[in-house]
């Protein structure tokens, strides 16, 4: 990796909110411009040379994002606008049939506001009841899981790695206990996928929704990943173009075969494209020396934070990049502000996780998400910055 390949990290600034977005190398922008000047045609509809080199294009997207998480088919990988459209897709377009009133649906007060507003609309729907893990010190455990089930639990979802504490779940235990028990497990990997090497034939994955954007991609483009046999059980929330086989004045329809069934309407092939440069530049530097580096960095953060005058650090033995802090008497944007003024980025607020309030003890926090392109320099500068004796009258 070469901090050259990033723009943005030339441009004086430090990026410290990679839980929202990453920044993006050069080859991604690279690759979508050569898509829009050089064969900017649709996909899965013509027959002449543009038409066909998108095709590969965009299917050779599929096969690395099949290749990097251990799919076991193409056909398993949907490709959706984000994390969000994928949770949604998955909770109406499967969950929607697969439950019946009165089932349970175990999540976390830690989930992100998308593992839980579809969830409480489907609720409301069909009549089901949602419960929550009791979090241990922030963290699910398998055993609290085990405590949580009862014999309505129909489907357990939960991020791998929460994006207010960055915790890493168990989840590979949870499956195998909520599989014994008949139970079926969504899991978020909005951040985990960019961060480890997440297996899903070894983790034993029903669904896994993440975005591209949150792993050097483009915004705009997200996956399913889905075991075959649930996919197709999954019904289409979107129907249109490019997923029928036929239809007739009747109403009569037949339509395509997973994956293309969950693609209707041209998708956003530019993104796509883009996507499959990210992957290609995942695997040149390899999952496991990304992660290695972080949780490495990750440490050398937390030494150095607890320097700082009157800092809270909630999270501190999470082993994921996610640092979440206050500092005592200074509301958390007012302190992202601050930051802002040393070009310093991080995101302040309560992250779309607005149910963990309660267990955590406060509304509003700062977050420090890294990446592999982050320093320990970057690190020093941050704490100096945060150091400053006159940070009380700077803020004021
Ligand atoms: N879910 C993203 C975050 O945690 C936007 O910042």
């Amino acid at each position: 990796m070469n901090r050259e390949d990033f723009v943005l990290l030339n441009k004086d600034i430090i990026y410290l909110d990679n839980g929202a977005t990453t920044l993006k190398p050069k080859s991604i922008s690279d690759a979508i411009s050569d898509y829009y000047n050089n064969y900017s045609a649709n996909t899965h509809r013509g027959d002449y040379d543009l038409s066909l080199k998108v095709d590969s294009k965009y299917e050779q997207t599929r096969q690395l994002v099949k290749n990097f998480i251990n799919a076991k088919k193409t056909k398993e990988i949907i490709f959706t606008s984000g994390t969000t459209d994928s949770l949604n897709k998955i909770i109406f377009g499967f969950f929607k049939y697969y439950l019946k009133e009165n089932d349970e649906i175990l999540i976390t007060k830690s989930e992100h506001a998308s593992n839980v507003l579809p969830w409480f609309e489907l609720a409301a729907e069909l009549n089901l009841k949602i419960n929550y893990i009791p979090l241990n010190n922030l963290e699910v455990t398998l055993d609290n899981v085990k405590k949580s089930i009862t014999n309505k639990t129909k489907v357990i979802s939960i991020a791998h790695i929460t994006n207010v504490v960055g915790d890493i779940r168990p989840i590979k235990e949870i499956i195998e206990y909520a599989h014994n028990k008949g139970i079926l497990v969504v899991i978020d990997g909005a951040q985990s996928v960019a961060h480890m090497k997440v297996d899903v034939q070894y983790l034993n994955i029903d669904f896994l929704a993440f975005s591209a954007h949150k792993m050097l991609g483009p915004t705009g483009v997200g996956v399913i990943y889905g075991k075959e046999e649930l996919l197709n059980n999954m019904k289409p929330i979107i129907f249109g173009g490019g997923m029928n086989a036929s239809f007739q004045f009747d109403g009569k329809r037949i339509y395509n075969d997973i994956p293309t069934i969950f693609e209707a309407g041209t998708p956003n092939i530019a993104g796509v494209i883009g996507f499959g440069e990210a992957i290609k530049y995942l695997n040149d530097i390899g999952m496991d020396k990304i992660n290695k580096y972080e949780q490495k960095l990750k440490k050398y953060a937390i030494s150095k934070l607890k320097t700082v005058n009157n800092i809270i650090i909630y999270n501190e033995k999470s082993q994921s990049g996610i640092i979440t802090f206050n500092i005592k008497d200074i509301f958390a944007q007012d302190l992202a502000i601050y930051l802002n003024k040393y070009n310093i980025c991080i995101r302040a607020g309560n992250h779309c996780a607005k149910i963990l309030n309660e267990d955590l003890g406060i509304k509003n926090t700062c977050r420090i998400s890294l990446y592999f392109y982050n320093t320990k320099e970057e690190i020093d500068y941050l704490v100096k910055v945060l150091n400053n004796p006159n940070l009380k009258e700077e803020i004021i």
